[in-house]
């Protein structure tokens, strides 16, 4: 056999190799320009910087809290430019007041987005949901004054699946197309050549399509009696949509609740009906549902956010309460209640059983057995580390704190006033208005009637199921200076 060339084979003439290399570099600096164009666009990183008192570090850690990302940006991110003009392009879909505001939610003067939300640019801005967003009281103590925040307390304010709707709708909507949005964002937002392609190929209509599926996902609760502000299932979102379980129907309405002095319950339960045994479940759920995923990150942001709402607390009653009837009211408190509400009490943090506390049964039916082994096979194919979550057996006892803003009470939210609470089930309010923001000193709770409530609130059936006001009857039989005193004692909690 011969080793030399083939007689055929000649070497390539230099003019050809040459034109071979630098058809070869174009390409190559092609792929690499496509490849910056592509990260400076799609992935480049900047890190939010909190505007409002960077000095020190804790008010650092509650800028983070309102408006700090939990990771999920990269798939979960809705493009900014889009999300801001939805309201300019598609007005009819809110209705009066127009804007975002018209979902109640909490707003602070001077940011871009309401709290909850986060901004990051990860090649353009994405923004995310946190936990801020069902987690921030609005309130106010007199009328026409603005609105005050309380960090940690529930969100009683924020209708999500209005604002869900909304944004469905608009999906729907033939106006909803490149042609449409872009000159709308154009006079908002700087936009070059590469922008306007990948808004037009990749951003618009990705969105559209996520919006309709997303709507797919969560068709089971049109079905369903209206949420209303302040409340979402909170069992069916992971039954139906994580765990991918067919609709058998149940529902679980609950409340958002609170986040303040987390830590002093230790060794108690966690969400109404006791899913949970450790805050670390919690926190992790939770940040799954706002489209985080598990990895090293999300670790990370949620070591960051237990470690936060540890000792968050509530701001203290600001009106008038009467020392020597609130300390009446403190013994009041210890022999009907201190058991199951007081930090240490024998049954605190103890999920008390259906029978005896007799409030509306839908939430607990949600969570049973099979649906918490689905929710731990998901959990582990996941990656989730933290401890799965546990079946539903009756509603946990909680330590009472910042009581005074926790209105609508019980789990669905469904007895309006703290009074209304002393009272027996049938003299409670079986339809009221919830969603408004101005704070019942007397009663406790927020106001629940009237003109303007009824205007800017969600009115609430207790006739339709899951919104059932019946049980929880300790302290209905008090006498009406008993009942007073202890409202002043529970102001100061
Ligand atoms: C879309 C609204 C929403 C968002 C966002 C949200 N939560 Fe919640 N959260 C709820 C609802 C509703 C409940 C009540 C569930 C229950 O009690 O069964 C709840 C319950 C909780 C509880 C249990 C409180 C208790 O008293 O047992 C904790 C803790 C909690 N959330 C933490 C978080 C954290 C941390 C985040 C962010 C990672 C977060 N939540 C994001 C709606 C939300
Ligand atoms: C046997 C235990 C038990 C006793 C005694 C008890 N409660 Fe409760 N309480 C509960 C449970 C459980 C819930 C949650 C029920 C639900 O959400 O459906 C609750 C809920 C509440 C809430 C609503 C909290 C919120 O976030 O909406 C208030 C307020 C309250 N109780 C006050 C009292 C007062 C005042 C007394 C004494 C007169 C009292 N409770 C006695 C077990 C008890």
């Amino acid at each position: 056999m011969s080793t030399s060339r083939p007689s055929d084979a000649r070497p390539t003439p230099p003019k050809w190799r040459r034109r071979a290399l630098i058809a070869l570099a174009v390409v190559l600096l092609g792929c690499v320009l496509a490849g910056v164009l592509f990260w400076w666009k799609f992935l480049k990183t900047e890190d939010q910087a909190f505007t409002a008192d960077p000095e020190t570090a804790a008010s650092a850690d509650l800028q983070r809290f309102k408006y700090g990302t939990l990771g999920g940006d990269l798939i979960a991110g809705i493009p900014y430019p889009i999300l801001f003009i939805l309201p300019r392009v598609f007005p009819d879909k809110i209705g009066e007041g127009g804007g975002y505001g018209a979902f109640g939610l909490p707003w602070e003067p001077g940011q871009r987005l309401p709290m909850g939300f986060s901004i990051k640019r990860k090649g353009f801005e994405r923004v995310t949901v946190n936990c801020a967003l069902c987690h921030t009281t609005q309130y106010r103590l007199v009328p026409g004054e603005n609105p005050r925040f309380a960090v940690g307390g529930p969100g009683h304010t924020v209708d999500i699946q209005r604002l869900l709707r909304f944004l469905f709708a608009c999906a729907h909507d033939e106006r909803f197309t490149a042609d449409r949005l872009l000159p709308e964002m154009a006079l908002h937002f700087p936009m070059d050549a590469a922008d306007v392609a990948l808004y037009k190929m990749v951003l618009i209509p990705g969105m559209r399509a996520a919006l309709l599926e997303a709507e797919r996902q969560l068709a089971w609760m049109d079905k369903r009696p209206d949420w209303g502000p302040g409340r979402d299932d909170a069992f069916g979102l992971p039954k139906f949509v994580l765990t991918q379980a067919d609709d058998d129907g149940t529902l679980s309405t609950t409340d958002f609740p609170s986040l303040w002095k987390l830590g002093q319950r230790k060794g108690g339960l966690f969400q109404a009906g006791g899913e949970a045994t450790e805050l670390s479940t919690v926190v992790a759920t939770s940040a799954l549902g706002t489209g985080a995923l598990p990895g090293p990150g999300f670790d990370r942001h949620n070591d960051w956010t237990e470690a936060f709402i540890q000792d968050l607390a509530p701001p203290p009653f600001p009106g008038q309460t009467d020392p020597a009837r609130a300390a009446e009211g403190s013994s009041v408190f210890a022999r009907h209640c201190a058991g199951c509400h007081a930090i240490g009490g024998e049954r605190t943090g103890t999920s008390i059983p259906l029978a005896e506390i007799g409030t509306d049964p839908e939430h607990v039916k949600t969570w049973q057995e099979k649906d918490a082994r689905r929710m731990k096979k998901v959990g582990a194919a996941l990656g989730v580390k933290e401890a799965p979550m546990i079946a539903a057996t009756g509603y946990v006892a909680k330590p009472l704190v910042g009581v005074w803003l926790l209105g609508p009470y019980l789990h669905n939210g469904s007895v309006p006033t703290l009074m209304d609470l002393l009272a027996p089930p049938h003299e409670r309010p079986r339809i009221f208005w919830r969603g408004y923001d101005l704070v019942d000193q007397d009663r406790v709770g927020f106001v629940s009637s009237g003109p303007e409530t009824e205007k800017a609130g969600f009115r609430y059936d207790t006739g339709l199921r899951g919104n059932g006001n019946r049980g929880h009857e300790w302290g209905t039989d008090l006498q009406p200076e008993q009942k007073l005193a202890l409202i002043d004692y529970l102001k100061g909690l």
